[in-house]
Parts: structure tokens; sequence; C-alpha cells
């Protein structure tokens, strides 16, 4: 993903100097003012490779989660918030599903201190640039939640509904990722560049279709999971639907998807090479076209444990992808209709 540093050309130049302006503040204390006064004032080298750590760490604990489930390790750690009634983490006696369960809880303190240290670098930044600021917080307070709907998932026995619940989560998060990646790259929101071309009526319209179908098919693809085989424990209750049946559903937006972002290479054919939009819609080609082969390919092979692995990892990317091309669709610009975006 073509990820070039163009903050310092913006909108508002006042975003990426940096320093907080508006309305007088109460004295900090000393120690405090201290610390802040260390803190960067602008987006730094620091704050965009955190935030694209926080996407690929979604997506990781998406993957984490998938492994989880589809090796038998849901209930690995038998209860929460304790792996055990015992021990906080698990025991050896507990053997591999233990092991799998506990390295999958661990992963979301490690996504805990990427959102922290975001929303500290970002606090001088946090009047200028409220759009970083409040997506680093919206990263960093649904951890909490997630753990909590993670624990509610271990304590229903694996309740399915649940699982899907636990999933969308973390798929939002991608979402969030995404949007956060984009803004301190400079490429979206208030300080995307300046030259930018807003992208023609039918180019916007169409990425909001190929977005909304990507989020739907990820949500319906919650349904197959949850009347398949991979339950997470053998104890586990299935969703009491037709696995036939959901998975036609889930592949209809799948269909608009292709269709949709086929025609937006199309449409994008003749725009300039390296231009943001035509990359974002050959990625959202690329990927979808991997996750549908992918999709497919486990469909008839009887969901093998592996292919349902990179269909979760295809599932990160297309939601990660889809969300780039809209944002990038929907970006401000000037209205220049002949550029061809
Ligand atoms: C853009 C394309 C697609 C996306 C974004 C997508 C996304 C998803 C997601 C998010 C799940 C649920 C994962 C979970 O809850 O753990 C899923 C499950 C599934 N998808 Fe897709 N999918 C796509 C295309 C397809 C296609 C074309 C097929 C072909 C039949 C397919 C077949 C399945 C099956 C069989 C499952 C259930 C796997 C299991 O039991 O674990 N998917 N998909």
């Amino acid at each position: 993903m073509e990820l070039k540093g163009v903050t310092e050309v913006s909108h508002s130049s006042k975003a990426s100097q940096g320093t907080s302006q508006g309305a007088p503040q109460p004295p900090l204390p000393n120690t405090v003012r201290n610390i802040t006064g260390k803190l960067p004032t602008a987006v730094t080298p620091a704050i965009r490779r955190l935030s694209i750590a926080s996407l690929l760490g979604q997506g990781v604990l998406i993957v984490s989660g998938g492994v989880v489930r589809v090796t038998g390790s849901g209930l690995g750690c038998p209860t929460w918030p304790k792996c055990t009634a015992e021990s906080l983490t698990n025991t050896p006696a507990m053997g591999i599903h233990g092991f799998i369960e506990f390295a999958n809880r661990t992963l979301t303190f490690a996504l805990a201190a990427v959102g922290l240290a975001l929303l500290v670098m970002l606090w001088n930044l946090r009047k200028e640039r409220k759009d970083l600021f409040w997506l680093a917080f919206g990263l960093l307070a649904s951890i909490p939640a997630q753990a909590v709907i993670g624990g509610i998932t271990v304590l229903t026995g694996l309740n399915p509904y649940v699982v899907s619940l636990h999933f969308l989560v973390s798929a939002a998060l991608v979402v969030v990722s995404m949007l956060l990646v984009n803004r301190a790259y400079g490429r979206t929101g208030s300080t995307s560049p300046a030259t930018a071309v807003r992208a023609r009526p039918l180019v916007r319209q169409l990425s909001v279709v190929a977005a909304v179908a990507s989020y739907l098919a990820v949500v319906l693809g919650t349904l197959v999971t949850g009347s398949g085989p991979h339950s997470g424990d053998s104890t586990s209750p299935r969703m009491e639907l037709d696995g036939y049946l959901t998975t036609r559903i889930h592949v209809v937006p799948v269909y608009v998807l292709v269709a949709t972002a086929v025609l937006l290479v199309i449409l994008l054919w003749r725009s300039p090479r390296g231009d943001m939009l035509r990359n974002a819609a050959f990625l959202l080609v690329v990927s979808v076209l991997f996750q549908g082969f992918i999709g497919y390919w486990q469909y008839f092979t009887g969901i093998p444990v592996i292919l349902v692995g990179v269909h979760m990892l295809g599932a990160s990317l297309t939601l990660a992808v889809a969300t780039n091309l809209i944002d990038v669709a929907l970006r401000r610009g000037k209205d220049v209709v002949a550029a061809g975006s």
C-alpha cells in the first residue's frame, strides 16, 4: 500500500505545526508539564509507525483468534479473567490449548500498550489533530471492552453469537486503525494533500457500495462460521442455521463487491500511475479475488483449518483495503472532473 508522508502539504498547515491553541487551559502540575513538554507537537515518524503497528496488530489478533477457534482451544483457559480458578496464566499441565488461548489473551495487552503509547504521543496534538487523537482513544478504549466480550465468550461456553460479536469488534478496530494510518500519513482527513483531486460522483458512489459490501460480507461470514464445524471446543453450541443457505447469503455481497471493484478499476484505469484512488481500487480487486478464491477453496474442500486461517487473514486485508478505498474516495479535494478520478 502506498503510504507517502505528505503531512507537510496540507489543507491545514496549523495541524502539522502542532502546538495546542484555543481556549485557555487550567495550569498543569510541574511534573505533568515536564512530561508533556517532551511529547511531540507534530505528527512524527514514531506516531506513524505506531499507527501501522496498531493496524497490523489488529490483523494478527483476528488471525490468532482464528487459531484459537480452529485448534479447538476456545476453552483452553476455562475461565476469565484468570486462566483457571487458581492461576492467572496457563500452566504446563494445561497443554497446547491453554498455551494458545493464553497467548491470544496476552496479545490484547500488546495492543493496549500500542494504543496507550499512541494516545500519549498525541497528547499535545489533541486540539489540532482531534481526528488522530479520538481514533487512537477509540482504539485504546475498545480494548477493555473487547477483553470483557472475550471473557463473556469463555463464560458462555463459546456461544456462537458472542464469538461472532468478539470477531466483529476486532473487524471494526481494523477499520478504525486503517482510518488512523491514512490520517497519520496525511493521505486523508484534515491534512490530505492540497493538490488532491476530488473523485467524481460515480467513483465516490461505487466506493461506498464496495466498502458497504465488504463490511456486509464480513458480518454474514460470521454466520457461516457460527453454523460451521469450527466452534472452538467440541462441547460448544452452534447457530441453528442452514450452513448451505448462510454460505449462499454470505457470497451475495461478495458478488456485488467483485463487480464494483472491477468497475472502479475500469473507471480509474486512465488515472495517472501512483494515483492513490487507482491504487486503492487495484488493491481491493486483488484482495477480493484472493479472498473469494480461498473462500470457494475452503468451501469445496470441507473447510480445512489452514484455509480458515488464511480466509480470516484475507478478511482483515479486505476490511483494510475497502476502508482505504472509501476513505480516499471521499476525501476532500478540488473538483477537476477531467482528471479522471
Ligand atoms: C470479500 C470476500 C469475502 C470476505 C470478506 C469473507 C469474510 C468472511 C468472514 C469474516 C468469515 C467469518 C470468520 C469468522 O467468523 O471467524 C467468513 C467465513 C466463511 N467464508 Fe467468507 N468471505 C469472503 C468470501 C467468501 C467466498 C467467495 C466463499 C465461498 C463460498 C466464502 C466461504 C466462507 C466459509 C465457508 C466460511 C466459514 C468458515 C468457517 O467455518 O470457519 N467466503 N468469511
